[in-house]
């Protein structure tokens, strides 16, 4: 089977990257296999994207935002017709389970009938004048051409969070998608178009990072960037920006952890552990990557925990009765080696998994065990750095404030979780864990999409995308009016005294 050469959406055509050139999109379940061919774009192709979504704002921002809604929720009717398609071609193109596939586009719809909303809505508000005869409002503006650089962990619910709320606030957009797993944005680019997004309105390039993903956050006609990816390149992104005065909303690593306390159901505690830890191979920013432990449960915790890792199933993501998959690609395999060998000479305790899996059906893909490291001390980096796979450090607290101590102690602050039966304890955390998100007696993942979603410290730079009240904030100016009908000059702070 060839694989099938897709294109990047430009004015609404679909065409190649002018250089000609292309890159292999491959099948994580069997490396041997390309799922799809993408466009390597470079400037070129993003310049003409751009000049594409500047020409379509001209008419787009002026569309009433109700339409641009209606657009929106026949987009997530679409979605919701090919949730099985787009889901069985997630599965396949970056590795997730078929249920979590599902869950991913359903993500997506969710987007569409929550911020479609807003169309109706984009409130500003009126407030009096301390002068009379004068009249003050606000309305919401598009910002303009918006660049959006969406990572390939959740390849339809990351570009939607993002393209939706852009679209309904009157915005038009490039969008890039990491090169690990494009087809599902390129997919809901096609959409966009068939539920009636005019030529120009969103546009699709895919290329590298360094060379389509720079040209879009370096070029002078992008007036805004939405980045999802590492802190790493996040702080690059946010560089550049500076430097072109552009907004930027950044969303990036987490280090999250989830703590254990005396009184916890243990079993519901263990759920939550993997479900966090080895849901989608790891490969989340929310991830359950750290598992704060108090002592005096400790022990039986990881007994629990490690039986039940051993126990997944892990295999073909197409296969229903698999638990986990394979990871997105040999490149991050390795990096998830490289932290266990690492894990191992700090000293932790290897307590289960921590190899490749390459037998019975998995020769070729690129799998890896789910591995738990006990006896893990704060300092060490596979407690310090993001490692976006299945690998869990469980660090031991002697008591709940040191609990929230050793949570706290990470630059990162996306998620948390807390597992107690005392509401004194639940409220504590609540109010004290440095995250922008905490569960209670829930895995630090599942993140629903009308909350507001993001992260404090070097998770974010201050937005939350998700909830419609947040988003928009990212993707709307204000405009303040003040209209004067007195008929005669009047002079505020002056003439009221
Ligand atoms: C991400 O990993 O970047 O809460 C997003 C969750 C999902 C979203 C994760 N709903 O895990």
């Amino acid at each position: 089977m060839t694989a099938q050469p897709f294109r990047n959406l430009i004015d609404g055509e679909w065409v190649p990257a002018r250089s000609g050139r292309s890159f292999e999109d491959r099948n994580p379940a069997d490396g041997r296999q390309v799922v799809a061919e993408f466009p390597d774009s470079g400037p070129d192709d993003v310049a003409a994207a751009v000049e594409s979504a500047a020409r379509a704002f001209k008419s787009w921002r002026l569309v009433p935002a109700p339409k641009r809604g209606e657009i929106v929720f026949r987009m997530g009717e679409i979605l919701t017709r090919r949730k099985e398609d787009l889901a069985r071609a997630m599965a396949e193109e970056m590795g997730k389970p078929l249920a979590e596939a599902r869950g991913d586009v359903q993500e997506g719809i969710d987007v569409c009938f929550h911020i479609g909303g807003e169309g109706r809505r984009l409130h500003g508000f009126t407030t009096p004048s301390e002068l009379p005869d004068k009249t003050c409002y606000t309305t919401r503006q598009p910002v303009g051409v918006c660049g959006l650089i969406a990572p390939w962990n959740f390849p339809l619910a990351i570009p939607s969070w993002k393209l939706i709320p852009a679209l309904v606030c009157g915005n038009t957009v490039v969008l890039k998608p990491a090169s690990a797993a494009p087809l599902l944005a390129r997919h809901l680019a096609a959409v966009a178009q068939e539920a009636g997004a005019p030529r120009g309105v969103v546009n699709f390039v895919t290329g590298a990072g360094g060379a389509a993903g720079e040209a879009i956050v370096r070029h002078p006609g992008v007036a805004l960037v939405s980045f999802t990816g590492s802190s790493e390149t996040g702080r690059r992104v946010a560089v550049a920006c500076a430097e072109g005065f552009k907004r930027v909303s950044l969303e990036m690593g987490g280090k999250n952890a989830l703590i254990v306390c005396d009184d916890a159901d243990l079993d519901l505690a263990v759920d939550g552990a993997l479900w966090g830890a080895f849901g989608t191979a790891g490969q989340r920013c929310t991830a359950t990557s750290r598992i704060v432990a108090d002592g005096r449960v400790h022990d039986e915790f990881v007994r629990r925990l490690t039986e039940r890792a051993r126990a997944l199933k892990v295999g073909d993501p197409r296969d229903e009765g698999n638990d986990v998959g394979p990871l997105v690609s040999e490149g991050q395999r390795r990096t998830v080696e490289e932290y266990v060998a690492i894990g191992r000479q700090e000293g932790a305790r290897l307590a289960c998994g921590g190899t490749r899996l390459e037998d019975g059906g998995r020769e070729h893909g690129f799998y890896f065990a789910p591995t738990v490291f006990t006896e893990v001390a704060p300092g060490m980096r596979i407690a310090r750095e993001e490692i976006f796979g299945p690998v869990v450090s469980v660090l031991r607290a002697d008591g709940f404030e040191d609990a929230l101590r050793i949570a706290n102690d990470t630059v990162y602050g996306l998620s948390s979780a807390i597992y107690t039966r005392d509401v004194n304890r639940a409220f504590r955390a609540a109010r004290d864990l440095e995250a922008g998100i905490t569960y209670v007696n829930s895995s630090t993942i599942g993140a629903e999409t009308h909350l507001p979603f993001g992260g404090t410290k070097q998770t974010g730079n201050g937005h939350r995308e998700g909830a419609a009240a947040t988003a928009i904030e990212i993707f709307t100016e204000w405009k303040t009016v003040y209209v004067d009908h007195s008929g005669r000059l009047q002079k505020a702070q002056i003439d009221n005294n």
